[in-house]
């Protein structure tokens, strides 16, 4: 180990607030805002269990994988995954996994926080009243307004992106192990709330119906993908955060228990967002397939008819920022522990440091709204560039390197130390995953995109 790197950091001080991190992190937009809307564009129910099964099947696998890394490395995910490599005589190149996440973090935070700053922005509107004037034919208007306006979104960036520091500079104790286990409770009551209120005013029937009725005809390869992306990109993986979380284990915690439990957590949010948004939406004849505006744009239609529907909607979007903002905390930490290690920087100043370097790049995603909407390359704007990069090539890139490391390059002993509370059919058929289910569903999905010309008929 270089001897730069500096000692290791704090753990959690109790597996419950590790849990609870962990889930802050996982459940996020993911959850509330993208599952739903390819839900429904997905068919429904068939989309939700191809989705369960990558979950479970390919999710779970990596990530006790990945905890297991961060926790014998107990160091950042570069420096973690580097020492790990040493230790079992491999080449220092492994730790691109952990570059991969560090990176892949940065650059997904830079416009996460630019997309929670739009749901602060809908939660004051909704609240004050000003989206009681929406209607079917103004609401996409409304929302365009709002992304068009630089410094509006501007000023929601900056507000988000420093609430995250500053949480994130006062330590994993003192600022993350706080901030989740006030804010996890409230985002669990506030979800309940909505669900209940959304069945009882809303159509459950229909919500039950189409979410237990598959309809597999909306279904094709790139549905398939999609779940496959959703399903790494809502439990937290490969951007560095489940692993930088693991690090802080204490060793007598169970990874694969834990990661059972995130695992149904986040799903479980994901699906009562379902039973939150699908009854309203049904109930006032909206599209349940109307892609990424369903939460900001069809569902607030809803908000401005119903009885208390402003109320209900603030604090809808009250439970999409808390939820964005557990998430964008293990976005940042990966990048902080680094600098603070191999930088020797103190952490407030590795928050702020790297936090602004953050919200910086987010400018890019602020300006693809408004000023630059037009300067489109590749896949489209700065921001459609960064989502892209990160969903569909570093996030299944990391967790391919991360299944091959830990699959085939680390010793079976120490893997088994890492995870020595499962039980040898666990740890047995856990491995198989890894080794060799994992690898070929993360390379299909390089595969279906170097032929998605082929197959799908665009670019
Ligand atoms: N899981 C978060 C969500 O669903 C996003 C996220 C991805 C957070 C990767 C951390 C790391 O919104």
């Amino acid at each position: 180990m270089a001897d730069s790197v500096k000692a290791p950091h704090e753990n959690w001080s109790s597996r419950t607030a590790f849990i609870f991190a962990a889930i802050g992190s996982a459940v996020g937009l993911g959850n509330i805002w993208k599952f739903p809307f390819e839900a429904g564009e997905g068919g429904g129910g068939a989309f939700v269990l191809i989705y369960l099964a990558f979950v479970f099947g390919i999710g779970v696998p990596v990530m006790i994988a990945e905890l297991a890394l961060g926790r014998r490395g107990h160091m950042s995910p570069p420096n973690a995954v580097k020492k790990v490599a040493q230790q079992e005589s491999r080449s220092p190149l492994w730790s691109v996994a952990g570059w991969i996440g560090v990176i892949g973090a940065f650059m997904v935070l830079s416009f996460y926080s630019v997309i929670a700053g739009f749901t602060l922005s809908y939660m004051v509107d909704s609240f004050s009243g000003s989206l009681s004037s929406l209607r079917p034919d103004n609401s996409e208007a409304y929302f365009n307004g709002v992304t068009q306006n630089f410094s509006l979104i501007l000023a929601w960036h900056i507000i988000f992106m420093g609430i995250t520091i500053a949480v994130v500079a006062r330590g994993i104790r003192g600022g993350l192990e706080k901030a989740v286990t006030w804010l996890m409770p409230v985002l669990f009551a506030i979800l309940l709330l909505l669900v209940a209120y959304s069945l009882y005013v809303g159509d459950a029937a229909e919500t039950f119906r189409f979410l237990l009725e598959p309809d597999w005809t909306e279904v094709d390869l790139e549905t398939v993908i999609q779940a496959l992306g959703q399903a790494f990109f809502s439990l937290s993986l490969a951007l560095g955060a489940i692993m930088a979380y693991g690090a802080y284990v204490p060793k007598d915690v169970s990874l694969s228990r834990s990661a059972f439990i995130i695992a149904g957590a986040d799903t479980g949010v994901a699906i009562l967002a379902g039973l939150a948004i699908f009854p309203i939406v049904f109930q006032y004849g909206l599209e349940p397939g109307a892609g990424p505006g369903l939460v900001f744009i069809t569902l607030p239609i809803a908000f401005a008819q119903m009885p208390g529907g402003l109320f209900v909607g603030g604090a809808f979007f009250l439970l999409l920022g808390i939820a964005a903002l557990t998430s964008a905390i293990s976005l940042l930490e990966p990048l902080v522990a680094w600098l603070e290690e191999s930088k020797g920087i103190s952490r407030v100043q590795s928050a702020i440091g790297g936090g602004v370097s953050i919200f910086i790049l987010g400018m890019g995603t602020v300006l693809s709204f408004n000023h630059w909407s037009d300067f489109t390359f590749w896949r489209g704007t700065i921001f459609d560039n960064i989502d892209f990069l990160t969903n569909n090539i570093m996030m299944p890139m990391g967790g391919l390197i991360i299944a091959l490391f830990v699959g085939w390059r680390m010793r079976r002993i120490s893997v088994r130390d890492e995870l020595s509370t499962m039980s040898d059919f666990g740890f047995r058929l856990w491995l198989i995953m890894l080794r060799y289910v994992c690898p070929l569903a993360l390379m299909l999905i390089f595969v279906g995109y170097a032929f998605k010309g082929v197959l799908f008929g665009d670019g």
